[in-house]
């Protein structure tokens, strides 16, 4: 199941005048990352896990345009604007920093994950826009350097770098600067052949209310529950790592979603709550719970949203699929495994 640092990236230069296309997968958190202790270097304050996709890919194209005076940025043949406008000429803006550069970029990206569907895009997003973008820049960087930029633009993509189950690492608390940018990376996890499954219940296609970013700003200024989370989460980190390891998968899905239950606890705690979680979500939960009943192992984990991810094994996932498909309202059902890492299309060079 680990994949190898070596085996995730494509070419570690191109043609400075050359454009680069790059595919990630989004993830989705088996231990949590939630809560910064920097925001501009988007350091986070707990270790995190996930399993990236094979569903919902990103695929984005960066090209070098000499002549022009602002970044043209386009998702799905659309103009971007506003915030996502920013946040991604500020990504570039990081890049040109490093390359030397002052040269302006034209991005389209393609992105295949419905809209609303509840799913990390900014991670895909952001993992393939770190891959074209060094590429387009001719910054050679390595699988871990990749990582640490994809970072910077969302922390969760970071981890779409790689195949399979990554840990992002927080780096230590006490450093900070460079030092603590330099340790705070993704890498792939050891574990043993478990053929999971994440069965997505979209019960809410709607934006969300508040985003991520406010969200856990918030929690962490003013939730009281957030300090005993953060400390059990290093506790879940290390009991999943062993449980993966095992290729355990009944203390995989316990761990994360005890994990997930007790980020949402932080957030009910904050002032004001921050609530992503629906009647809906809490009817899928009542659906996974029935299942466990009938000797299914399924269990569920939420992000910044009212969307459910049902873990069990492959071979479990229609049944879980069906189960969850009565509970989510006639919301769409997606069954997603284990997917490949970020890299380089070869031959896109324009
Ligand atoms: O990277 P962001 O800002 O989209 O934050 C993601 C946070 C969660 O999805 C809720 C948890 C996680 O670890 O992905």
């Amino acid at each position: 199941m680990a994949e190898r640092r070596t085996t995730v990236i494509g070419p570690r230069r191109q043609d400075r005048s050359a454009g680069a296309t790059a595919i990630a997968h989004p993830n989705i958190a088996l231990v949590k990352y939630w809560g910064k202790r920097d925001e501009q270097l988007m350091l986070p304050r707990t270790d995190s896990l996930s399993m990236t996709l094979d569903i919902f890919p990103t695929t984005t194209r960066v090209r070098l345009d000499a002549d022009a005076g602002s970044d043209a940025v386009t998702f799905n043949g659309e103009a971007a604007t506003g915030e996502a406008q920013r946040r991604i000429v500020a990504f570039l803006d990081l890049v040109r920093e490093r390359a030397g550069s002052s040269r302006r970029a034209v991005v389209d990206t393609e992105n295949t994950v419905p809209t609303g569907a509840g799913l990390a895009s900014s991670a895909s997003g952001f993992a393939a826009l770190a891959v074209a973008a060094a590429a387009a820049y001719g910054l050679g960087l390595d699988a871990t350097a990749l990582s640490r930029l994809a970072r910077r633009g969302s922390g969760s993509a970071s981890r779409s770098l790689f195949g399979g189950f990554a840990v992002w690492h927080a780096g230590p608390a006490a450093t900070s600067g460079v030092e603590a940018d330099l340790s705070s990376y993704a890498e792939p996890v050891a574990a043993a052949r478990l053929d999971p499954a994440l069965v997505i219940a979209v019960v809410n296609a709607g934006p969300k209310a508040v985003s991520s970013r406010t969200a856990m700003r918030r929690t962490v200024d003013t939730s009281p529950l957030y300090a005993p989370w953060a400390a059990s989460s290093g506790d879940d980190l290390t009991a999943m790592r062993a449980a993966l390891v095992r290729g355990d998968l009944e203390a995989v899905g316990e761990i994360a979603e005890r994990n997930a239950l007790g980020m949402h606890a932080t957030m009910l705690a904050a002032r004001p709550a921050v609530r992503y979680l629906s009647p809906a979500t809490l009817t899928v939960l009542d659906s996974v719970l029935e299942l466990r009943r009938a000797g299914i192992a399924a269990y569920a984990t939420m992000d910044a949203g009212p969307n459910v991810k049902v873990l069990c094994r492959r071979g479990d996932a229609e049944r879980v699929a069906h189960a969850v498909r009565a509970a989510a309202a006639g919301g769409a059902v997606h069954i997603a495994g284990p997917g490949p890492g970020a890299r380089l299309l070869p031959g896109q060079a324009p």
